[in-house]
């Protein structure tokens, strides 16, 4: 009987995907979350023909240097900055993402921080927690947000999760805008009820800007001083795609100085650190990177993940298909 081939996955997984690649492979499953260096990344793909990794596992030129026996890698999100395709490539390792299955849940949750930083609804609960809610003396004028239905909604990046989020717009009555590098077939755009503008008027017209975009060299601080500057001072930004689309420490003088309403961020530059302004600052709802953490979610970009190694090792029924 020949060996099974060895797969590596870098963080705890499901136990039934782990029980799903174990019928294929020999799996050496990570048990708990680490933040693996440099060096222990080369050191465990060195030993291995496929693997699952997460965002936070930086598969670089260095780290695939002298691995010859590599023949796959499963990156655990749609996003994918933290791969090196070329030097993949040029390896000739097959690299796949969880694009699709995300999609609703990042939207909902794009949903869910527009509205707790609109709503404030993190600071009050700060502030209920630290039993300072007087009860009836609570003054009539406090804790005021700022009203989301009717108002205007822009989208940075109209792939299908921006277009999922204008599409639960229409459920606030609100006029959707949208800029993206390409326009969206019509009947796209009429079903999502969004209209393409320049990035300009995107960010001189909207209440609620939501950015959607991949993290490519060229968006790196897409949202920085200058566009901030361009927003109105009662906006409301929210980012659910990458760290590094905006520029965090312009954000945080931004918000302190009134020149933006609130922001709502689910990443951050450098994550897990957080700009230490931000952290300080009332009108700032923050999340730990969990837009597409709801159960199903998770458990299907698992799924995927675990599909793609099958097939591009050579087994199950997507054998011989490339991989997502
Ligand atoms: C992704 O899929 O890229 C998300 O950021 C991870 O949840």
């Amino acid at each position: 009987m020949t060996a099974k081939p060895k797969v590596w996955v870098s963080r705890p997984l499901f136990p039934d995907v782990l029980a799903r690649l174990a019928e294929y492979f020999d799996v050496d499953a990570e048990a708990v979350e680490h933040r693996h260096s440099a060096e222990r990344l080369k050191r465990k793909l060195a030993g291995v023909d496929g693997a699952v990794v997460g965002l936070a596992d930086r598969i670089d030129a260095a780290v695939l240097e002298g691995n010859t026996r590599l023949k796959v890698v499963a990156n655990l999100g749609v996003g994918y900055n933290n791969l090196d395709l070329e030097a993949l490539t040029r390896a000739g390792i097959v690299a796949s993402n969880t694009p699709d299955v995300l999609n609703e849940s990042v939207a909902d949750y794009a949903w869910a921080l527009m509205l707790a930083a609109a709503r404030r609804v993190s600071a009050a609960e700060r502030w209920l927690r630290a039993g300072q809610w007087p009860g009836s003396n609570m003054r009539f004028d406090d804790w005021l947000g700022l009203p989301v239905h009717g108002r205007t909604l822009g989208i940075l990046g109209m792939g299908r999760i921006g277009q999922g989020i204008a599409r639960r717009a229409a459920g606030f009555d609100m006029r959707v805008l949208y800029h993206n590098r390409s326009r969206l077939p019509e009947m796209v755009e009429r079903e999502c009820q969004a209209t393409l503008v320049s990035k300009d008027e995107l960010l001189r017209q909207v209440d609620y800007l939501v950015l959607v975009l991949p993290f490519t060299p060229e968006n790196r601080h897409a949202i920085g001083a200058p566009e901030l500057a361009r927003m109105k001072p009662s906006a409301v930004l929210v980012n659910i795609a990458r760290g590094g689309i905006v520029d965090d420490a312009a954000l945080a003088v931004a918000l302190r100085e009134g020149k933006l309403a609130a922001a709502g961020l689910d990443v951050f530059e450098g994550e897990p650190a957080v700009h230490a302004e931000l952290l300080a600052l009332d009108n700032a709802v923050l999340s730990p990177h969990i837009a597409s953490a709801s159960e199903e979610t998770r458990r299907a970009m698992a799924n995927l993940a675990a599909d793609n190694v099958i097939a591009a090792l050579g087994f199950g029924e997507g054998a011989g298909k490339p991989p997502t």
